[in-house]
């Protein structure tokens, strides 16, 4: 969908869209409309209808001949006071949807919310657009006989602001964004027979194009490191494992704590079967988005730098596939980790958390980071604590924790923090080995997951993001269609923004 700003003129053709606030009252282009329509709007508004102007509501009407648009549709836009960035950006994925649904192939917005919100008209412009572009994301490679009425119809958004210029340039990085959260979207969405370790790692590689440094270890490279728990994860499967690190230099290297990577490590599972502690068939293909950890890593790393980030980062995906065979890891057997720590592995099933053990110690020994954040569809128990609604987070950092959940807010990729203490990490003590890979039973499973990751992160601020629940969406949202959701792209991008970037 082509995506473009222009002063406000009465539009030619297409569907024209304009707001109205809670109590039905007209913004000055909707005003401006309503004239030049003999008072169609006014009419609209005073037939009975149940739409008074709350957020997200929708009236459409036909345009009547005076004007050459196809049809007004009028957008609620709540009261004044309420509208933020992340309520236009739902406005515009809510048009968005709309509008596509209706078979429009062109359409004008001409919502002016004036000075009255927390944001100014060219932003409100930008978050609008960004909404539309967010939603408007579709993942239909494959389908190869769709007809006409199952495509996108909207070809072309114009987003009306007296600000064209200016909010054309605030723009520019949103559209940075949806273009990285595209890749994250693509990736995860991809089938375990396209996307798998060598694959993902080639994704990886096409970041160099961005400048971003990007290495890829293979098998005999981690097993010198002594990465024995992320291979043995992958040992069951025909596709060999890979490590990928990128890197971002955004600032000098020597300059002190500025200089030390912030680091983002990614689960990488292209497929998980469980291995021999096998899931069962109902479902198992959605463990095809058991990667999106990594995937976000790939998608924040790409807009970190298609954006010039002024930090340094680094990324790293431990990528494998778990599979059952003849040569799969067995539930008993005890691996040594990079760390030195031996793991007896229960449950092949908790395999995450093996590829996360060395690729976070890996992480941390070679590149002493200012903080790590770690993201994995780590356990199905977050999904019965948080749902879709929330992502698990666990941290060793109080400041880390709050400016996660903070950011979180503010782009609408919400976190919730649950607890790490000494009495979940005795639960995971071995018998036969220094810990094992699950607890004893069914409960506090997310935290015995976290416990376990905790094991093997040195003296770091450290945070975990449990996504399980809010990688893969059944169900659209206002600016997310269903399916792969990004996740963690937004979220991170925003942390590193906000906090690490203007010291
Ligand atoms: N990839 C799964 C977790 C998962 C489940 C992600 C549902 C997305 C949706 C993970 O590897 C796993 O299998 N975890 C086990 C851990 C258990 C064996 C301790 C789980 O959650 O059942
Ligand atoms: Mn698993
Ligand atoms: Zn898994």
């Amino acid at each position: 969908m082509k995506i473009s700003f222009a002063e406000p003129d009465l539009p030619h053709s297409g569907a024209v869209v304009v707001g109205v606030w809670e109590g039905k009252a007209l913004t000055p282009a909707a005003s401006r409309i309503d004239e030049a329509a003999g008072g169609a709007i006014a009419r609209a508004l005073s037939a009975p209808s149940r739409f008074t102007g709350k957020k997200d509501q929708l009236l459409p009407i036909l345009a009547p001949p005076k004007l050459s648009a196809s049809r007004i549709v009028l957008a609620g836009l709540g009261k004044p006071e309420s509208a933020d960035s992340g309520s236009l950006q739902q406005l515009g994925g809510t048009l968005f949807a709309h509008l596509n649904a209706a078979g429009e192939e062109e359409a004008t917005v001409m919502i002016d919310i004036g000075d009255t919100a927390s944001v100014g008209p060219a932003e409100a412009a930008a978050e609008i657009a960004f909404g539309a572009q967010l939603r408007s994301y579709r993942f239909d490679k494959y389908k190869t006989k769709q007809k006409p009425e199952q495509k996108p119809s909207l070809t072309h958004l114009t987003v009306a602001t007296s600000s064209a210029n200016a909010a054309k340039r605030a723009y520019r990085p949103l559209e940075k964004t949806a273009a990285a959260v595209f890749l994250t979207r693509d990736l995860v969405s991809e089938p375990a027979n396209v996307i798998y370790p060598e694959t993902l790692a080639t994704a990886a590689e096409g970041l160099t194009e961005l400048g971003i440094e990007v290495e890829t270890l293979d098998e005999t490279k981690m097993r010198e490191l002594g990465m024995n728990a992320l291979l043995a994860v992958g040992q069951g499967s025909a596709r060999p494992s890979r490590l990928v690190v990128m890197q971002w230099h955004g600032v000098e290297s020597s300059d002190g704590a500025r200089g030390r990577p912030l680091a983002f490590v990614g689960k990488g599972v292209t497929f998980d079967t469980g291995g021999i502690s096998i899931k069962p068939a109902a479902g198992m293909g959605d463990m095809k988005w058991d990667m999106a950890g990594s995937a976000v890593v790939l998608g924040l790393l790409r807009l970190l730098a298609a954006r010039k980030a002024a930090v340094n980062a680094v990324g790293i995906v431990g990528l494998v596939e778990n599979m059952p065979s003849g040569t799969a890891q067995r539930p008993g057997d005890i691996v040594t980790s990079m760390s030195g720590q031996t793991i007896e592995v229960l449950n092949t099933d908790a395999e995450g958390r093996l590829v996360l053990a060395d690729a976070l110690w890996y992480c941390q020994q070679r590149f002493k980071p200012r903080l790590i954040i770690d993201l994995a569809t780590l356990t199905g128990a977050v999904i019965v604590a948080l749902g879709h609604h929330r992502a698990g987070l666990f941290s060793n950092n109080d400041e880390l924790a709050d400016r996660l959940i903070e950011a979180g807010k503010e782009v609408g990729e919400q976190v919730w923090r649950l607890p790490l203490a000494d009495s979940y990490d005795r639960e995971i003590d071995s018998d036969a080995a220094d810990v094992k890979n699950i607890g004893g039973g069914r409960a506090a499973g997310s935290i015995i997951g976290a416990q376990f990751l905790q094991r093997f992160i040195d003296d770091v601020p450290w945070a975990h993001l449990d996504i399980a629940g809010t990688a893969w969406s059944t169900k659209d949202t206002a600016t997310v269609p269903k399916g792969a959701t990004a996740f963690g792209v937004r979220l991170l991008d925003r942390l590193v923004s906000q906090y690490y970037e203007k010291e």
